[in-house]
């Protein structure tokens, strides 16, 4: 049902071309190790020839009414939808995450967005905050996405930029690009034009490319936050357009008035969500002291019925870790913060002898200073502090140089409004987590990036005043 090729090569200007670099690299299942595909590798020179496909293909498109934009973003979606099981299989074959979540959120989110953002592009006028001022594309965008939601992300980026009239050559994640190359069928089936959207496949070096290209108007990135000051630090004085979408260490406050069953499938969403590798995750959980111990024994009991295996089970709840070097980076964090002190609990687990796993992991008796506390681990692994009251909460919350999410668990309705006003965090969700909407504006504060992805202040990066 998923046809998989043996070998992609690049898509620019419409046409699938082979890399000047001549190279291909190999794409895995994370559960099995087994070689998927391979992508090709695009060096400079193809990186020149996309954006200039992309230039082309501008002012035909910018220049498109809004209502025919419209229709092939409507179409997108729909083909998308159409096609939803063969997307999402593909995306958990190259990603490793459960297929119940790939079948429940990234595909149907990922159309959800291209929904959402065909119904802006006749309306754009009411987008800018000055009325009076005529809107106008960007150009040229270069987007870069990470490997955790690997169509979402496109979606995230393609759908506000395409609406606005941009063009874009698009980068997807080295280690999970199949469903995006996938996607070219999509967007040749709804009648985007050549040059409009380019894709091309390669690592580091061929991102680090894109961003230095002189042809590109905008860059927008998701990814590490090492990666993000390095792509700032060298857009610096160039004029480019710059968002940035990075790590988080979200703090999830649970009070003792909360309804704790409720709280522990939140915590459960917030953290073990695709393994735990997602920017928003509620990795810090911040528990009132008087219940901490029932808290723990809760989420002890919950965490010992999840299941951990093949990804393609429907009843699985954890798939694999994404790669070999996140499986490396998760362990580390788990041997540093039981030499920093705290008590490391794990879910059973026998894992299977290939692939990488990683069972849901509980750290207690964990304080502010220690480095589980402080860094994006990226992976199933929840560290658990007290406070004994609401200023407490907000002060330990606070305390990050990340600023993407957070949560709240309590009865009271006042408690939340006060409280969700003084976390410093993108978006704070209140008796629930991990939920999105197309409709909603997502980004960060502090380390975790500048410029907001969703909603209606989703189309501002992508939008010139003319
Ligand atoms: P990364 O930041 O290296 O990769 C993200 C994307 O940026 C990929 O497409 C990659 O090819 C590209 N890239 C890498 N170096 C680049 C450069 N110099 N210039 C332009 N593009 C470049 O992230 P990586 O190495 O996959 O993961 C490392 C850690 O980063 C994770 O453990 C996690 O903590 C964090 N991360 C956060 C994400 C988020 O959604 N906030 C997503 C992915 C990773
Ligand atoms: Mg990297």
């Amino acid at each position: 049902m998923v046809q998989i090729k043996d070998r992609y090569r690049l898509y620019i200007g419409g046409e699938w071309v082979a890399p000047s670099t001549r190279q291909y690299f190999p794409t895995y299942d994370p559960s099995t190790e087994e070689t998927l595909a391979e992508v090709a590798k695009a060096g400079p020179r193809d990186i020149d020839k996309a954006v200039r496909a992309a230039r082309r293909a501008l002012p035909a498109w910018a220049g498109m009414k809004g209502a025919a934009r419209a229709r092939v973003l409507f179409a997108i979606a729909r083909i998308l939808q159409e096609r939803a099981r063969e997307f999402a299989i593909l995306e958990t074959l190259d990603n490793g995450k459960p297929i119940r979540e790939s079948r429940d959120i990234d595909i149907p989110l990922a159309a959800a967005h291209f929904f959402y953002y065909a119904g802006w592009t006749d309306k754009l006028e009411y987008a800018l905050r000055e009325p009076g001022h005529k809107p106008a594309p960007v150009g040229v965008c270069g987007q870069i996405i990470p490997w955790n939601f690997p169509l979402l992300m496109a979606a995230w980026k393609l759908a506000p930029a395409l609406a606005c009239g941009n063009t874009v050559v698009l980068k997807p994640a080295e280690t999970s690009p199949l469903t995006c190359l996938l996607l070219v069928e999509v967007l040749e089936e709804a009648g985007v034009p050549p040059g409009v959207v380019n894709i091309l496949t390669g690592a580091g070096e061929t991102g680090a490319a894109l961003v230095a290209h002189e042809g590109v108007d905008k860059i927008a990135f998701t990814g590490s936050t090492e990666v993000g000051k390095a792509i700032q630090a060298k857009i610096a004085g160039t004029g480019k357009r710059l968002t940035l979408e990075l790590g988080g260490k979200g703090a999830h406050l649970v009070f003792e008035d909360a309804a704790l069953d409720q709280a522990v499938e939140g915590i459960v969403r917030g953290i073990f969500f695709n393994q735990g590798q997602v920017c928003c995750a509620g990795s810090r959980l911040l528990v009132e002291e008087s219940i901490e111990n029932t808290l723990l024994e809760l989420l002890k009991r919950r965490l010992s019925t999840l299941r951990i295996g093949a990804p393609l089970d429907k009843n699985t709840d954890l798939g694999a870790i994404h790669s070999k070097e996140q499986m490396t980076r998760v362990r580390s964090y788990l041997e540093s913060g039981q030499d920093e002190g705290a008590v490391l609990w794990q879910a059973f687990f026998e894992a299977p002898k290939k692939g990488f796993w990683c069972p849901p992991c509980l750290f207690s008796k964990v304080t502010p200073s220690m480095k589980i506390a402080r860094e994006e681990i990226f992976g199933p692994v929840l560290t658990i502090q007290t406070f004994r009251t609401p200023q407490e909460a907000i002060a330990l919350a606070n305390n990050s140089n990340y600023g993407l999410s957070a949560g709240v668990w309590t009865d009271k309705g006042s408690k939340i409004f006060a409280l969700s006003k003084q976390l410093r965090a993108g978006v704070v969700w209140a008796n629930t987590f991990n939920q999105f909407d197309p409709a909603s504006p997502f980004g960060g504060y502090k380390e975790s990036g500048f410029g907001r992805e969703g909603g209606l202040h989703g189309l501002l990066p992508y939008l010139a005043r003319r």
